[in-house]
């Protein structure tokens, strides 16, 4: 599997908070088949975006480690001004491996009424963005319309493993199911922060989504997208099913 959303560095935002830690997680993904991870740090008013620091954690992990698995580099970014304005001018210091996709967050309290635009932005700037686990946050479940037209757009969406299994609640639960079902979902991903609450372990999650879905979408959202993210190569997905409809989206 490929995980494209952890917090395995340590020392620079809210995951792993020494080498330790960072050395636990990242064996404890290869343990479990991940044979790819990308750090994504934070970038957001609480936590400093160092491209030079995530590089060298990233050589000193992978050294310890040796070629279990590979670590790449990403960002779980912020909507906010100063970032909007740095990735516009270098998409790549934002971007996974510095080509194409970007893992977007949106706040819990309050979604930006220019979200659409900013979106549109990164687009235009060359960037796909990957919005994270849509499913955690009521806001965003709340305007499934706005979602549709995202992906349309030429968006993507991440569900967090774990939500699937009930560890976020309910709502995080049936939304994740509910996204699934509308063909809404591109990527599974982790979203790990340490080794015991929410640990880089993809393995419950990939036999839930195989048994209740089918291996073929297991396969496509725990390996096949999440792989082409590391190259840049393009990702080919179904249309949400609730736009197909004609008459109206009646979607929640
Ligand atoms: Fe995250």
């Amino acid at each position: 599997m490929v995980d494209i959303h952890s917090h395995i560095l340590y020392g620079i935002d809210d995951g792993a908070k020494s080498l330790e830690q960072s050395l636990a997680m990242v064996r404890m993904a290869a343990d479990c088949g991940t044979t790819d991870i990308v750090a994504t740090p934070h970038s957001d008013l609480k936590y400093r975006f160092q491209p030079e620091v995530i590089a060298a954690r990233i050589v000193e992990l992978q050294e310890q480690v040796g070629d279990r698995i590979k670590i790449h580099r990403g960002c779980d970014f912020h909507l906010h001004i100063d970032n909007l304005r740095s990735s516009y001018q270098d998409p790549s210091r934002y971007t996974i491996n510095g080509l194409r996709y970007l893992m977007v967050e949106f706040a819990d309290q309050q979604i930006p009424k220019t979200a659409t635009q900013l979106l549109q932005e990164l687009l235009a700037y060359g960037m796909t963005p990957v919005v994270t686990h849509p499913e955690r946050n009521k806001l965003l479940l709340g305007m499934m319309d706005s979602l549709v037209e995202w992906i349309r757009m030429g968006c993507l969406m991440q569900v967090t493993g774990q939500s699937f299994l009930g560890r976020f609640g309910r709502t995080a639960e049936a939304g994740a199911r509910d996204l699934l079902d509308k063909n809404m979902v591109h990527f599974v991903a982790s979203d790990a922060h340490d080794t015991e609450h929410r640990p880089p372990d993809l393995r419950g999650p990939y036999a839930f989504v195989a048994k209740e879905w089918g291996k073929p979408v297991a396969e496509k959202l725990f390996v096949e997208n999440p792989r082409a993210t590391l190259t840049g190569a393009e990702i080919e997905y179904e249309e949400p099913a609730a736009a197909k409809k004609k008459s109206g989206w009646k979607l929640w």
